[in-house]
C-alpha cells in the first residue's frame, strides 16, 4: 500500500499533536524542537529518503524522554513507545515504515550513521538542531551529503547567540 502526500500529512500531523499532549517536559527537548526537526528533514530530502519515517521520528524521538539531561535510554524507550501504539495512533503506518522508524528512534542516541538513507536522514535532521544547546553543528558528524552541506553553509553564531539572549522558548 502506498500512501499519498495528503494521507502521509494528516497522519505526521495526528502524532504531531498526540506527541504534545502527553509531553510534560520543557522547550529545550519539546514541540519546537520537534517542529525545526520536521523543517530540516524537508531540507535534506532526496528521492531515496521515505518522508512518512523522517516526518514521524520528527515528533517521535525525543517523545519518551524522562528528562532533559543525558537519559540515554529515551531513544529505544521511543521505539518500544512505538510498538505500543503501533496499532492505533500508527494504524495506517506501513510495516516498511514502522521498522525504520523504530531502528531511526532506538539508535538515534548512539550512532553516528547506518548506511541506511532514511535513518541517516534522521539523525542529520535532529542533530543540525544542536545550535539550540549552543553547539554548532559539526559537517564531519553528520550521516549525509545533504546534512554536511546545509551544516558548511550555515553561520550558527548568530543563532546560538539567540538562544543565549532569548531562553529555549
Ligand atoms: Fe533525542
Ligand atoms: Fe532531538
Amino acid at each position: 500500500m502506498t500512501l499519498s502526500e495528503i494521507e502521509r500529512a494528516l497522519i505526521i500531523k495526528k502524532i504531531r499533536e498526540f506527541a504534545h499532549s502527553r509531553w510534560t517536559l520543557g522547550p529545550l527537548h519539546g514541540i519546537s524542537h520537534w517542529d525545526r526537526v520536521f523543517e530540516n528533514g524537508q531540507k535534506l530530502m532526496t528521492a531515496e529518503v521515505n518522508p512518512l519515517v523522517v516526518g514521524l521520528f520528527a515528533y517521535l524521538h525525543d517523545s519518551c524522554r524522562m528528562n532533559d539531561m543525558l537519559d540515554l535510554e529515551h531513544g529505544p524507550r521511543a521505539a518500544a513507545f512505538i510498538d505500543e501504539i503501533r496499532r492505533t495512533q500508527l494504524a495506517e503506518v506501513p510495516d516498511e515504515e514502522i521498522e525504520l522508524l523504530k531502528e531511526a528512534c532506538r539508535l538515534h542516541t548512539v550512532a553516528a550513521k547506518t548506511g541506511n538513507s532514511t535513518v541517516d536522514t534522521c539523525f542529520d535532521a535532529d542533530r543540525l538542531d544542536l545550535w539550540r544547546v549552543g553547539i554548532t553543528p559539526d559537517p564531519e558528524r553528520l550521516a549525509t551529503e545533504k546534512g554536511k552541506e546545509i551544516a558548511r553553509a550555515t553561520d550558527y553564531a548568530p543563532l546560538i547567540n539567540s538562544v543565549t539572549f532569548l531562553g529555549h522558548e
